[in-house]
Protein backbone atom coordinates (compact mmCIF):
# COMPACT_ATOMS: atom_id res chain seq x y z
CA UNK A 1 0.00 0.00 0.00
CA UNK A 2 2.53 2.53 0.86
CA UNK A 3 4.00 2.11 -2.33
CA UNK A 4 1.22 2.79 -4.45
CA UNK A 5 0.45 6.18 -2.21
CA UNK A 6 3.68 7.51 -3.35
CA UNK A 7 3.47 6.45 -6.84
CA UNK A 8 -0.24 7.67 -6.80
CA UNK A 9 1.65 11.30 -5.22
CA UNK A 10 4.06 11.60 -7.47
CA UNK A 11 1.18 10.47 -10.59
CA UNK A 12 -1.24 13.30 -8.76
CA UNK A 13 1.63 16.04 -8.55
CA UNK A 14 1.77 15.73 -12.65
CA UNK A 15 -0.82 17.87 -14.69
CA UNK A 16 -4.16 15.26 -16.22
CA UNK A 17 -7.36 13.89 -14.84
CA UNK A 18 -7.53 11.39 -12.33
CA UNK A 19 -9.98 8.30 -13.58
CA UNK A 20 -11.56 5.98 -10.91
CA UNK A 21 -12.89 2.84 -12.90
CA UNK A 22 -15.07 0.87 -11.08
CA UNK A 23 -16.55 -2.59 -12.11
CA UNK A 24 -19.35 -5.02 -9.97
CA UNK A 25 -16.83 -5.70 -7.36
CA UNK A 26 -16.85 -2.28 -6.10
CA UNK A 27 -20.77 -3.17 -5.38
CA UNK A 28 -19.68 -6.52 -4.13
CA UNK A 29 -19.76 -5.04 -0.39
CA UNK A 30 -23.34 -3.38 -0.90
CA UNK A 31 -24.64 -7.34 -1.47
CA UNK A 32 -25.11 -7.13 -5.19
CA UNK A 33 -23.95 -10.26 -6.93
CA UNK A 34 -20.86 -9.29 -9.40
CA UNK A 35 -21.63 -10.52 -13.39
CA UNK A 36 -19.50 -13.20 -13.58
CA UNK A 37 -19.96 -14.41 -10.05
CA UNK A 38 -21.94 -18.04 -9.62
CA UNK A 39 -25.08 -15.55 -8.52
CA UNK A 40 -25.11 -14.10 -11.87
CA UNK A 41 -27.33 -17.26 -13.39
CA UNK A 42 -31.13 -17.16 -14.18
CA UNK A 43 -33.19 -19.60 -14.85
CA UNK A 44 -35.99 -19.58 -17.66
CA UNK A 45 -38.37 -22.92 -18.16
CA UNK A 46 -35.61 -25.53 -17.89
CA UNK A 47 -32.99 -23.65 -18.97
CA UNK A 48 -30.09 -21.99 -17.27
CA UNK A 49 -28.78 -18.80 -19.10
CA UNK A 50 -25.63 -16.90 -18.30
CA UNK A 51 -25.89 -13.03 -18.30
CA UNK A 52 -23.83 -13.11 -21.16
CA UNK A 53 -26.15 -14.87 -23.16
CA UNK A 54 -28.92 -12.81 -22.04
CA UNK A 55 -27.98 -9.58 -21.95
CA UNK A 56 -27.92 -9.45 -25.82
CA UNK A 57 -30.26 -7.60 -28.21
CA UNK A 58 -30.90 -11.75 -29.60
CA UNK A 59 -32.03 -12.70 -26.43
CA UNK A 60 -34.50 -9.62 -26.35
CA UNK A 61 -35.63 -10.57 -29.85
CA UNK A 62 -36.57 -13.64 -29.18
CA UNK A 63 -38.02 -13.30 -25.63
CA UNK A 64 -38.28 -9.84 -24.27
CA UNK A 65 -40.84 -11.05 -21.19
CA UNK A 66 -38.10 -12.95 -20.12
CA UNK A 67 -35.18 -10.30 -20.22
CA UNK A 68 -37.11 -7.76 -18.69
CA UNK A 69 -38.13 -10.57 -15.96
CA UNK A 70 -34.37 -10.98 -15.25
CA UNK A 71 -33.93 -6.81 -15.51
CA UNK A 72 -36.67 -6.17 -13.12
CA UNK A 73 -35.26 -8.73 -10.90
CA UNK A 74 -31.71 -7.60 -10.38
CA UNK A 75 -33.03 -3.61 -10.59
CA UNK A 76 -35.17 -4.93 -7.05
CA UNK A 77 -31.88 -6.16 -6.13
CA UNK A 78 -29.92 -3.23 -6.88
CA UNK A 79 -32.40 -0.84 -5.61
CA UNK A 80 -32.69 -2.50 -2.17
CA UNK A 81 -28.56 -1.97 -1.98
CA UNK A 82 -27.32 0.80 -0.17
CA UNK A 83 -23.90 2.38 -1.24
CA UNK A 84 -20.43 0.71 0.52
CA UNK A 85 -17.70 2.60 2.24
CA UNK A 86 -16.08 1.89 -1.75
CA UNK A 87 -18.46 4.29 -3.63
CA UNK A 88 -18.15 7.51 -0.73
CA UNK A 89 -14.40 7.24 -0.94
CA UNK A 90 -15.12 8.15 -4.47
CA UNK A 91 -17.23 10.98 -3.30
CA UNK A 92 -14.52 12.37 -1.04
CA UNK A 93 -11.64 12.26 -3.59
CA UNK A 94 -14.17 13.79 -6.59
CA UNK A 95 -14.91 16.66 -3.93
CA UNK A 96 -11.49 16.90 -3.17
CA UNK A 97 -10.43 17.37 -6.63
CA UNK A 98 -13.12 18.74 -8.70
CA UNK A 99 -12.85 19.16 -12.33
CA UNK A 100 -10.19 17.04 -12.24
CA UNK A 101 -11.32 13.97 -11.25
CA UNK A 102 -13.65 11.55 -13.51
CA UNK A 103 -15.63 8.43 -12.92
CA UNK A 104 -16.30 5.72 -15.36
CA UNK A 105 -18.11 2.73 -14.45
CA UNK A 106 -19.57 -0.13 -15.23
CA UNK A 107 -22.12 -0.60 -13.07
CA UNK A 108 -25.72 -0.27 -13.74
CA UNK A 109 -26.64 -0.34 -10.12
CA UNK A 110 -27.02 3.42 -9.98
CA UNK A 111 -24.64 3.24 -6.39
CA UNK A 112 -22.38 5.60 -7.36
CA UNK A 113 -24.98 7.95 -7.71
CA UNK A 114 -26.96 7.33 -4.53
CA UNK A 115 -24.01 7.51 -2.80
CA UNK A 116 -23.20 11.57 -3.88
CA UNK A 117 -21.28 11.11 -7.16
CA UNK A 118 -22.16 14.21 -9.26
CA UNK A 119 -23.61 12.96 -12.80
CA UNK A 120 -21.05 15.87 -14.80
CA UNK A 121 -18.14 13.73 -13.52
CA UNK A 122 -19.85 10.65 -13.95
CA UNK A 123 -20.02 8.06 -16.68
CA UNK A 124 -22.55 5.70 -16.53
CA UNK A 125 -20.76 3.24 -20.04
CA UNK A 126 -22.76 0.51 -19.57
CA UNK A 127 -26.08 2.39 -18.70
CA UNK A 128 -28.28 2.69 -16.09
CA UNK A 129 -31.00 -0.31 -14.70
CA UNK A 130 -33.65 2.12 -13.60
CA UNK A 131 -33.99 4.01 -17.01
CA UNK A 132 -35.27 2.68 -20.18
CA UNK A 133 -35.71 3.63 -23.66
CA UNK A 134 -37.86 2.55 -26.81
CA UNK A 135 -36.78 -0.60 -28.02
CA UNK A 136 -37.42 0.90 -31.61
CA UNK A 137 -35.34 4.12 -30.99
CA UNK A 138 -38.64 6.12 -31.93
CA UNK A 139 -36.88 9.02 -29.98
CA UNK A 140 -33.38 8.75 -28.11
CA UNK A 141 -35.04 10.07 -24.49
CA UNK A 142 -34.28 7.69 -21.35
CA UNK A 143 -37.35 7.93 -19.16
CA UNK A 144 -37.53 6.06 -15.51
CA UNK A 145 -38.42 2.74 -15.24
CA UNK A 146 -42.17 3.78 -13.47
CA UNK A 147 -41.85 3.73 -10.00
CA UNK A 148 -45.05 1.42 -9.69
CA UNK A 149 -43.47 -1.03 -11.51
CA UNK A 150 -42.03 -3.82 -8.70
CA UNK A 151 -39.18 -5.82 -8.86
CA UNK A 152 -39.81 -9.49 -10.15
CA UNK A 153 -39.00 -12.83 -8.02
CA UNK A 154 -36.83 -15.57 -9.80
CA UNK A 155 -39.41 -17.66 -11.54
CA UNK A 156 -42.00 -14.84 -11.94
CA UNK A 157 -43.78 -13.87 -15.08
CA UNK A 158 -43.61 -10.36 -15.83
CA UNK A 159 -47.64 -9.82 -15.42
CA UNK A 160 -49.42 -7.60 -18.05
CA UNK A 161 -50.37 -4.67 -16.14
CA UNK A 162 -46.85 -4.29 -15.64
CA UNK A 163 -46.06 -5.37 -19.20
CA UNK A 164 -48.34 -2.29 -20.23
CA UNK A 165 -46.19 0.31 -18.31
CA UNK A 166 -42.88 -1.04 -20.20
CA UNK A 167 -43.56 0.90 -23.30
CA UNK A 168 -42.70 3.90 -25.26
CA UNK A 169 -44.80 6.70 -24.51
CA UNK A 170 -44.12 8.43 -27.86
CA UNK A 171 -44.81 5.43 -29.99
CA UNK A 172 -46.43 2.75 -27.62
CA UNK A 173 -43.81 0.09 -28.71
CA UNK A 174 -42.23 -2.10 -26.39
CA UNK A 175 -39.54 -0.30 -23.87
CA UNK A 176 -35.93 -1.82 -23.16
CA UNK A 177 -33.49 -1.58 -20.32
CA UNK A 178 -31.44 1.45 -20.86
CA UNK A 179 -28.14 -0.77 -20.72
CA UNK A 180 -25.43 -2.31 -23.37
CA UNK A 181 -25.85 -5.54 -24.16
CA UNK A 182 -23.19 -7.88 -25.57
CA UNK A 183 -24.04 -7.79 -29.20
CA UNK A 184 -24.25 -4.00 -28.62
CA UNK A 185 -21.86 -1.39 -29.85
CA UNK A 186 -20.23 1.65 -27.40
CA UNK A 187 -21.54 5.14 -28.86
CA UNK A 188 -21.01 8.37 -27.45
CA UNK A 189 -24.60 9.94 -26.61
CA UNK A 190 -25.55 6.71 -24.86
CA UNK A 191 -22.54 5.57 -23.05
CA UNK A 192 -20.12 8.30 -23.07
CA UNK A 193 -17.55 6.69 -25.68
CA UNK A 194 -15.40 9.44 -27.04
CA UNK A 195 -15.23 11.59 -23.70
CA UNK A 196 -14.16 8.54 -21.94
CA UNK A 197 -11.53 7.87 -25.04
CA UNK A 198 -10.84 11.55 -24.47
CA UNK A 199 -10.04 11.85 -20.45
CA UNK A 200 -8.24 8.36 -20.53
CA UNK A 201 -5.54 10.30 -23.16
CA UNK A 202 -5.09 13.32 -20.66
CA UNK A 203 -4.63 11.02 -17.47
CA UNK A 204 -2.47 11.26 -14.90
CA UNK A 205 -3.42 8.67 -12.72
CA UNK A 206 -6.05 5.86 -13.21
CA UNK A 207 -7.34 3.41 -10.27
CA UNK A 208 -9.30 0.77 -11.62
CA UNK A 209 -11.26 -0.91 -8.62
CA UNK A 210 -13.54 -4.16 -8.74
CA UNK A 211 -13.43 -5.22 -12.42
CA UNK A 212 -12.78 -8.39 -14.33
CA UNK A 213 -11.26 -6.63 -17.46
CA UNK A 214 -13.38 -8.54 -19.95
CA UNK A 215 -15.30 -5.50 -21.42
CA UNK A 216 -13.61 -3.40 -24.46
CA UNK A 217 -13.80 0.47 -23.21
CA UNK A 218 -12.38 -0.43 -19.78
CA UNK A 219 -9.65 -1.74 -22.03
CA UNK A 220 -8.86 1.40 -24.41
CA UNK A 221 -9.18 3.55 -20.93
CA UNK A 222 -6.51 1.67 -19.50
CA UNK A 223 -4.48 1.38 -22.83
CA UNK A 224 -4.88 4.94 -23.55
CA UNK A 225 -4.03 5.89 -20.47
CA UNK A 226 -0.76 3.89 -20.28
CA UNK A 227 -0.12 4.75 -23.24
CA UNK A 228 0.26 8.84 -22.33
CA UNK A 229 2.17 7.90 -19.37
CA UNK A 230 -0.49 7.46 -16.73
CA UNK A 231 0.09 5.51 -13.55
CA UNK A 232 -2.24 2.86 -12.96
CA UNK A 233 -3.45 0.79 -9.91
CA UNK A 234 -5.40 -2.14 -9.57
CA UNK A 235 -7.91 -3.09 -6.63
CA UNK A 236 -9.03 -6.15 -6.62
CA UNK A 237 -9.43 -9.48 -4.28
CA UNK A 238 -8.42 -11.59 -7.69
CA UNK A 239 -5.75 -11.02 -10.24
CA UNK A 240 -7.11 -9.61 -13.24
CA UNK A 241 -5.67 -8.66 -16.25
CA UNK A 242 -5.44 -5.17 -15.41
CA UNK A 243 -3.73 -6.24 -11.92
CA UNK A 244 -0.24 -7.42 -14.81
CA UNK A 245 -0.26 -3.39 -16.07
CA UNK A 246 -1.11 -2.48 -12.65
CA UNK A 247 2.10 -4.23 -11.43
CA UNK A 248 4.24 -2.51 -13.86
CA UNK A 249 2.77 0.95 -12.93
CA UNK A 250 1.45 2.57 -9.81
CA UNK A 251 0.91 -1.31 -8.52
CA UNK A 252 -1.68 -3.56 -7.44
CA UNK A 253 -3.83 -3.57 -3.85
CA UNK A 254 -5.21 -7.05 -3.21
CA UNK A 255 -7.96 -6.07 -1.12
CA UNK A 256 -11.72 -6.08 -0.95
CA UNK A 257 -12.38 -2.24 -2.45
CA UNK A 258 -15.16 -1.37 0.68
CA UNK A 259 -11.26 -1.36 2.34
CA UNK A 260 -8.93 -0.21 -0.13
CA UNK A 261 -10.52 2.50 -1.71
CA UNK A 262 -11.57 4.27 1.87
CA UNK A 263 -7.75 3.97 2.79
CA UNK A 264 -6.05 5.36 -0.94
CA UNK A 265 -8.59 8.23 -0.93
CA UNK A 266 -7.27 9.26 2.56
CA UNK A 267 -4.05 9.37 2.05
CA UNK A 268 -4.27 10.82 -1.20
CA UNK A 269 -6.52 14.30 0.17
P1 LIG B 1 -17.25 -9.16 -13.09
O1 LIG B 1 -18.32 -9.91 -12.37
O2 LIG B 1 -16.77 -9.70 -14.38
O3 LIG B 1 -15.96 -9.03 -12.17
C1 LIG B 1 -16.05 -8.59 -10.84
C2 LIG B 1 -14.65 -8.37 -10.32
O4 LIG B 1 -14.74 -7.84 -9.02
C3 LIG B 1 -13.80 -9.63 -10.24
O5 LIG B 1 -12.52 -9.38 -10.79
C4 LIG B 1 -13.72 -9.91 -8.73
O6 LIG B 1 -12.47 -10.50 -8.37
C5 LIG B 1 -13.80 -8.50 -8.19
N1 LIG B 1 -14.32 -8.38 -6.83
C6 LIG B 1 -15.28 -9.11 -6.22
N2 LIG B 1 -15.52 -8.65 -4.98
C7 LIG B 1 -14.69 -7.60 -4.79
C8 LIG B 1 -14.48 -6.67 -3.72
N3 LIG B 1 -15.17 -6.74 -2.59
N4 LIG B 1 -13.55 -5.72 -3.89
C9 LIG B 1 -12.83 -5.62 -5.03
N5 LIG B 1 -12.99 -6.45 -6.08
C10 LIG B 1 -13.91 -7.42 -5.97
O7 LIG B 1 -17.76 -7.67 -13.22
P2 LIG B 1 -17.26 -6.51 -14.17
O8 LIG B 1 -15.78 -6.59 -14.41
O9 LIG B 1 -17.82 -5.24 -13.65
O10 LIG B 1 -21.34 -5.31 -18.87
O11 LIG B 1 -18.00 -6.85 -15.48
C11 LIG B 1 -17.91 -5.91 -16.49
C12 LIG B 1 -19.08 -5.95 -17.34
O12 LIG B 1 -19.28 -7.30 -17.76
C13 LIG B 1 -20.41 -5.62 -16.74
O13 LIG B 1 -20.60 -4.24 -16.61
C14 LIG B 1 -21.32 -6.19 -17.75
C15 LIG B 1 -20.57 -7.43 -18.19
O14 LIG B 1 -20.35 -7.49 -19.51
C16 LIG B 1 -22.42 -5.31 -19.65
O15 LIG B 1 -23.47 -5.79 -19.32
C17 LIG B 1 -22.20 -4.61 -20.94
Amino acid sequence: MDAVITACRAALSRPGAVIVLTGAGVSAESGIPTFRGKEGYWTIGSTEYHPQELATQRAFARMPWDVWAWYLYRRGVCRAAAPNPAHAAIVAWDAALGERFALVTQNVDGLHRRAGSPDARMHEIHGDIDLMRCARECTAARLPIPEAVPAIARGEVVPDAIRAQLRCPSCGEMARPHVLWFDEAYDEPRYHLNTVRALAARAALVVVGGTSAQTNLPWQVVSLAARGGAAIVDINVEDNPFGEIAADSAGVIRAPAGEALPALVHALV
